[in-house]
């Protein structure tokens, strides 16, 4: 993966720069080409020496090098390279990439550049908690620029927490990760998948909601980021962590659902596994509902939510190329299934058996049909993961973008 591959790597000030001599020489043996820029504050923890040593290149330091600049400007420099990795990344550094200055070469190459930058952050536990970091790091990641780690563990200043580098084979993970995605057979395609339960309130304290653990939506939204799609995956309430590498937007009730749907159109592929609740109550209490001696049980009255599925299936010249929904029974799941993909509109679906028996909610594993209008195909019972990856594998294959 990363044979012939222009990494430009910036060494920032942090204890953690000895592990980028390491970074160098994984990065090196996969065949990559390393030029390095090492900042003031690096050069005290290594020494341009040894880094120039690992990358047989001189090191950048300067940007006001006269030679440096004649032989190779800092425009130049940043773009010379498949991809910026700046590690570690000290919260200076990130602060001011977060903040578009250009007080040194490390900046000045980082503001210059066009190409995607991963940064691997590292700093006391305390600074990397500070919300002054939090949020530059939210003001990076939404400009695009990748985060690897940090880890959690013992500190050199002692301490304990998140805050130490990633470690080089994760960052040399992270890298090739990159370049698969950028080269894979879904790149340039976008995708939407909506994940977990709705919540839909009955008061400010109450809902109604179901057992979905969104974890069959997630799997589906990682693997088609994998396969280099820009993933927008709207998740209602789940107990997951946010997939690295997608768009997450997070949302409570099913009509907020949908509208985070059609603000993530256009898209060439929606994949629709969230459990929609039916109905919400139609007046929700502004206040706690309270119980009162004497007073009758309160009677929840329902609307209709909308159908996303059905809404993208059905959304003129902006649907989706392909729309895929599941159809979780607890009987008669394939004849289901094949009504629910005629209702709909959609492409596919999915079904699956929810009894309680065969434990798919909440479970690992998933007993598949594939339902399109040309027949129904059995999947062994696979885990949630590769459920995922069949799919997106279904879609490369037999999808409107197979050749
Ligand atoms: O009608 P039913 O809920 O069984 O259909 C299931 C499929 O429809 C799933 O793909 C689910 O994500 C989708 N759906 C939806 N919006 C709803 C109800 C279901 O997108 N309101």
């Amino acid at each position: 993966m990363l044979r012939g591959k222009r990494v430009l790597l910036i060494i920032s000030g942090g204890i953690a720069a000895y592990k980028s001599l390491d970074l160098i020489r994984r990065l090196r043996e996969r065949g990559a080409d390393v030029r390095a820029v090492l900042t003031r504050a690096g050069e005290q923890f290594v020494t341009p020496l040894s880094v120039s040593a690992l990358t047989e290149d001189k090191v950048y330091t300067d940007l006001f090098s006269l030679t440096d600049e004649a032989e190779m400007g800092h425009i130049q420099l940043s773009r010379n390279a498949d991809v910026l990795v700046v590690a570690p990344a000290s919260a200076d550094i990130l602060a001011r990439m977060a903040a578009g200055m250009a007080n040194d070469l490390a900046t000045t190459v980082l503001l210059a550049t066009d190409k995607p930058v991963l940064a691997a952050p590292a700093m006391n536990v305390r600074m990397w908690q500070h919300p002054a970091t939090q949020s530059n790091l939210e003001v990076l990641r939404d400009r695009g620029v990748m985060i690897v780690g940090p880890n959690e563990g013992d500190m050199a200043c002692g301490e304990y927490g998140p805050g130490r580098m990633a470690e080089p084979l994760e960052i040399v993970a992270e890298v090739s990760n990159f370049f698969q995605t950028a080269s894979g057979p879904l790149a340039g395609r976008r995708a939407l998948v909506t994940s977990g339960p709705t919540h839909e309130p009955i008061d400010p304290v109450r809902y109604i909601a179901n057992r979905s653990s969104g974890r069959q939506g997630h799997a589906i939204a990682i693997a088609l980021a994998e396969a280099g799609a820009e993933v927008t995956l709207v998740t209602g309430p789940v107990d997951l962590p946010e997939p690295p590498g997608l768009t997450t937007v997070p949302v409570e009730t099913a009509r907020e659902m949908l509208a985070a749907c059609q603000s993530a159109l256009p898209a060439d592929i929606a994949v629709c596994a969230a459990a929609v609740a039916d109905w919400h109550v139609a007046d929700a209490a502004n206040q706690k509902l309270k119980k009162a001696d004497g007073q009758a049980t309160p009677t929840l009255a329902l609307s209709e939510n909308p159908d996303i599925l059905a809404t993208l299936s059905k959304s003129g010249p902006e649907r989706p190329a392909v729309v895929i929904g599941f159809a979780a029974e607890t009987e008669d799941v394939v004849a289901h299934a094949q009504a629910k993909l005629a209702r709909k509109g959609c492409d596919w679906i999915l079904a699956n058996d929810v009894s309680p028996a065969v434990g798919t909610f909440g479970g690992d594993r998933n007993t598949i049909h594939l339902v399109t209008p040309d027949g129904v195909e059995d999947w062994p019972t696979l885990s949630k993961r590769d459920v995922g990856r069949r799919l997106v594998q279904t879609i490369i294959e037999r999808g409107p973008f197979a050749e």
